[in-house]
């Protein structure tokens, strides 16, 4: 949506007769109560996957023999017992697209087994039943656009198809329907990642074009502007691609990985298509970089649910500042994947793992956290640029708590039982995650975080809301659906010098979109919740103009204390905060603007299943001020 294109809310009594700007696709008004979660559901991502992917530890220089040794030690070692099931190929597979069928065809000189006969007729088949035979899955990688990633970014690329432009035309452009049925129907995957190069690096004035080497196709992504992304064009290209997903595989056995890095606003979007989705460009085995990928999702907890995870990209334990010698920093990297509840795709050659990486890997109190189902996202409770904490709600009441140290120094971190909105007079008792040693405090404790580690440790105490939870701590539970927002890039992401660029040019730019959604515990820009100079430590901080989808699992009152926040800049603006229960009204603030007290909210949800809380505001698109759903909580 270009920012130029802006349009009025006349004012909240109105704003649903409005036609809707096109903020959400293929719905009139982005507002209007569905009754429906709208986030996807399909596919095998109940629960983050876990798995390996040939990517991080061969880049394409990957074969079939690397492939099935992998396979056989994640099962020999236990892994597979633990979790690990995706077997997953990444870029450098294909030779060619046929012609004048258009047939992919495998690089058999790399997968012997897929070799099928005359006609370069090639199958994955062999390959894909034999690592079923050993209880595992198998996943593919492909390109939204003609291209591949490889081709068009990394010409020194071991394994590049071949031939004629046209052969060598071997991403989903075009082929959608073809190749998901190969590749789900005939060869028998079971996971797909779907990458994006092929619709951001041709435009006409690219060498690669000018010199023949690829068609021209006008990029639909900027990486570096928003306004000059079309949206919407590029999520009905992975749109397309979620529908032949379910046609080609009607018993729902699959896993749709979408790999935009974070562009496209894909937050927005990514989650309603896909059981994966990429928040940033590419991890490398450098710690910074680590960082970045990491604060990709870390601030993204209401955009993860089961069935569509925030991805934060592949592992990188085993190499470099990750490898035998870094354990404090492999041990943080992985520790906050888990709570992040990132998929755990396995990124090195595990013939070369050693005990204790093997050991790391099958942590099985640490996988518990990424698996535990009720997919709950950590939520930041503590932030700064040294140190944080993250807590994250689990589904037998317990919380995990990960205290990040991501400086060179040690530092003191003090945990207080209001990080984890447990009653500060009663014992809160703990588990070492790591060293398995058990404890217990009350009010705070007090821990020496060495260079880069992360304490990380199971909590079960008195919850500060007996009888319920807040809707920041079941953020997986949480749906923005409409979150109010213009695609802008996130300012708050380390800025790590990106690996295959070095210092060359001038640095990162911010290029995540994501900044103004909403967010567990804060204001949408990462201010406190605060309503006429009341803060609070708990609730949603959004901007109005939202509509956002709450499951409800049995709880019969919802209340919340709602207003417009301090940090909004325009105090003429007002905000009607509404309660709908499966699509019906339940309850309506009056208008209310910054500087005025708030209102206290409550509606009987018995028997309800899904809640959708909506601000309206009268304000432009892009305009619209922050709001609190301040201690929203379902209880009784
Ligand atoms: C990148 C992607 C990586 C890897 C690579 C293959 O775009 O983010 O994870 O798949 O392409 O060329």
């Amino acid at each position: 949506m270009s920012r130029a294109k802006r349009v009025f809310w006349t004012g909240w009594a109105t704003a649903t007769l409005l036609a809707a700007p096109s903020l959400a696709w293929g719905q009139a008004d982005p507002l209007q109560p569905t009754g429906r979660w709208s986030a996807n559901q399909d596919g095998q991502a109940a629960l983050p996957p876990m798995g390996w992917n040939s990517w991080n530890a061969f880049y394409s220089d990957v074969d079939e023999e690397k492939v099935l040794a992998s396979a056989r030690l994640i099962v020999e070692k236990g892994l597979a017992q633990a979790g690990y099931r995706y077997i997953n190929i990444d870029d450098g597979w294909w030779v060619r697209r046929r012609q004048p069928d258009g047939r992919l065809v495998i690089r058999t000189d790399r997968f012997p087994s897929a070799k099928a006969g005359a006609n370069q007729q090639t199958s994955f088949r062999p390959l894909t039943d034999r690592l079923h035979a050993m209880g595992l899955k198998a996943g593919i990688y492909s390109d939204i656009g003609r291209n591949s990633c490889g081709q068009i970014y990394t010409p020194s690329f071991a394994n590049q198809p071949e031939g004629t432009i046209a052969e060598r035309e071997v991403g989903l452009y075009g082929h959608v329907d073809q190749d998901i049925a190969l590749y789900f129907g005939e060869w028998g995957f079971d996971y797909i990642k779907v990458d994006g190069c092929g619709i951001r690096g041709l435009g006409p004035d690219t060498d690669h074009v000018r010199k023949g080497n690829y068609r021209v196709l006008p990029p639909l992504i900027d990486m570096n502007a928003l306004d000059r992304t079309d949206i919407p064009a590029v999520r009905a290209l992975y749109g397309q691609v979620a529908t032949a997903l379910r046609r080609n595989n009607p018993d729902g056995d699959y896993i749709f990985s979408l790999c935009l890095w974070g562009s496209a606003d894909v937050r927005r979007w990514g989650k309603d298509l896909g059981g994966v989705s990429r928040t940033s460009d590419d991890i490398s085995a450098s710690w910074t970089r680590m960082l970045t990928n990491f604060d990709s999702s870390a601030t993204r907890a209401f955009y993860a649910h089961p069935h569509g995870w925030n991805d934060p990209d592949m592992l990188f334990v085993g190499a470099g500042d990750f490898d035998a010698n870094h354990m404090t920093e492999a041990r943080s990297h992985f520790a906050l994947w888990a709570m992040l509840n990132a998929p755990l795709l396995i990124g090195y050659d595990l013939r070369k793992a050693n005990a204790e990486q093997l050991a790391l890997l099958g942590n099985r109190a640490i996988i518990a956290l990424n698996q535990d189902p009720a997919g709950h996202q950590a939520i930041p409770a503590y932030l700064s640029d040294d140190v944080q904490i993250f807590v994250k709600t689990l589904a037998d009441g317990d919380k995990a708590v990960a205290l990040f140290n991501r400086t060179q120094a040690p530092v003191e971190a003090v945990l207080t039982a209001a990080h984890l909105k447990m009653r500060d007079d009663r014992p809160i008792s703990t588990t070492d995650l790591w060293s398995n040693e058990r404890g217990s405090f009350t009010g705070e404790r007090k821990m020496t975080l060495a260079p880069h580690q992360t304490i990380i440790l199971r909590v079960r105490g008195e919850r500060r809301l007996a009888n319920g939870s807040y809707l920041s701590e079941t953020p997986g539970d949480v749906n923005p659906a409409e979150d109010g927002t213009v695609p802008l890039a996130d300012p708050t992401i380390h800025h790590a010098p990106v690996p295959w660029q070095s210092t060359r040019g001038p640095g990162d730019h911010p290029q995540y979109s994501g900044w103004g959604g909403a967010q567990p515990d804060r204001a949408p820009f990462g201010q406190p919740l605060r309503v006429a100079g009341k803060m609070y430590d708990t609730g949603i901080g959004a901007l109005a103009n939202s509509r956002l989808e709450v499951r409800n699992h049995g709880r019969s009152r919802f209340a919340a204390t709602v207003g417009v926040d301090d940090s909004a800049l325009n105090g003429a603006r007002s905000v009607v905060f509404e309660v709908y229960g499966d699509g019906r009204l339940l309850t309506r603030s009056a208008p209310l603007r910054r500087g005025e007290a708030p209102a206290a909210i409550e509606a009987d949800v018995r028997g309800i299943k899904l809640i959708e809380l909506v601000a309206r505001s009268d304000s432009a698109i892009g305009e619209a001020p922050p709001i609190a759903w301040s201690d929203a909580r379902l209880f009784g």
